[in-house]
């Protein structure tokens, strides 16, 4: 497929966005990138091609939701409503509800029942020109149900056109029959759980969750030497509430990417520079916890690590289904600019999951695209609730 007179965000090179402006792409049969660049220096037989003439629409890479637990049974309204009333994230959690309460939902629903209900939130995503999604798993912290969870995030490929891309989070919360005995549940459940679902071909990354409502750097520690000795790569929510100390123990174990990190420090992200991981940040949960402690974004420039922007979707402390408004949110609430939003839900956010040429519009990269009808790319980040999306471009199609 050849796109011409199109304004692009190549993310390319050192000037604002990597834009060419009276572009062209060209996406090969097999969804790779065959040329890209001013249409005036199309090479002669393909300037004769059939093409889609964008009148200077812009075209920025298909956008990557790094992090989401988009596969879950029932809602938190209740939550929601308990919150507003004063209750805190952790409180709520510490009276078995909050995760625990989803993972009840989660185990009782039918695997078709769980995909159904997936794909409504799923599609609010790809009408945004979202390609590719990150799930995890960790409403189920029980084998059958973890196992479930996974093969519905896989089984999303088959219905829609985006990349999945899942990670296994048994570690994300203390189901009520191991309560008190954490260590037996990550010997016992968690750890077996991620040999049968690494066994059966559905983990790309091993997720946790650090933190005083959730497991200590020790028992995280011990799932991630079971990633290491089954060679998947780690990553890990660190830092959200207060600092654990979980973002240095991920960064020791090469994490892709560090998600939250609202608590990180200097020292924390300095290892993450060292370590090459992404810092994932997660507006969504922050605007909707009422956090006040920000992402240390001057510290990430600062040591050049690369951040993503993801929307977290999930029923209690980010029901946020629009990685444009997250886009948005990074600018207004951490201080991004419009580039670096871009760039952190495209070539960052592929980073965050270890997909190799993805993310920039170059030669042999993968040709997901997103085409939109505006001309300049600091829109996309500037609208609250508004969709500005022309047309998506997936794969080979
Ligand atoms: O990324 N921090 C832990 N996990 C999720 C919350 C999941 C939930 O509340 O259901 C998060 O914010
Ligand atoms: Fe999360």
């Amino acid at each position: 497929m050849l796109y011409k007179n199109a304004t692009l965000a190549t993310l390319d090179g050192n000037s604002p966005y990597g834009l060419v402006e009276k572009g062209a792409i060209w996406v090969k049969d097999d969804g790779v990138i065959g040329w890209v660049g001013e249409q005036k220096a199309l090479p002669a037989e393909l300037a004769k091609e059939e093409a889609i003439d964008l009148d200077g629409r812009l075209i920025t890479p298909g956008l990557i939701d790094c992090h989401t637990h988009i596969v879950f049974g029932g809602n938190r309204a209740r939550e929601f409503e308990l919150r507003l009333q004063g209750a805190s994230y952790e409180e709520i959690a510490k009276a078995g509800g909050g995760i625990v309460s989803t993972v009840t939902a989660t185990r009782a629903a039918s695997e078709d029942a769980l995909l159904e209900n997936a794909l409504t939130r799923i599609d609010s995503l790809l009408a945004e020109g979202v390609t590719c999604i990150e799930i995890k798993s960790g409403y189920g912290l029980d084998l059958e149900t973890e196992l479930k969870m996974l093969r519905v995030a896989r089984r999303i490929a088959d219905e829609r056109p985006v990349r999945i891309r899942t990670s296994f989070l048994g570690a994300h919360a203390l189901p009520a029959e191991f309560k008190s005995r954490a260590d037996h549940y990550i010997d016992e459940i968690c750890i077996p759980t991620l040999h049968a679902a690494h066994k059966q071909g559905l983990v790309d990354a091993v997720d946790g969750f650090c933190e005083n409502i959730a497991f200590s750097k020790e028992q995280i520690g011990r799932v991630f030497n079971a990633a290491k000795a089954l060679g998947i790569p780690v990553k890990l929510h660190a830092e959200q509430l207060s600092r654990q100390g979980g973002t240095a123990l991920a960064a020791s174990y090469g994490a892709l990417s560090v998600d939250h990190v609202e608590y990180a420090i200097a020292e924390d992200v300095m290892a993450m520079a060292k370590a090459g991981s992404v810092a994932v940040l997660l507006p969504g949960a922050f605007y909707a916890l009422k956090e006040t402690q920000k992402p240390p974004v001057d510290l990430f420039r600062a040591h050049t690590v690369p951040m993503a922007l993801a929307t977290d979707c999930n029923p209690g402390s980010s029901p946020v289904h629009s990685l444009l408004l997250i886009m948005n949110m990074g600018c207004t609430l951490f201080g991004l600019t419009p580039e670096e939003a871009l760039r952190a839900t495209t070539l960052h956010a592929a980073k965050a999951l270890g997909l190799e040429k993805t993310g920039k519009l170059m030669k042999d990269w993968q040709g997901d695209l997103a085409i939109w009808d505006v001309r300049d790319p600091a829109e996309l980040s500037y609208r609250i609730g508004f969709n500005p999306l022309f047309m998506r471009h997936f794969g080979g199609h």
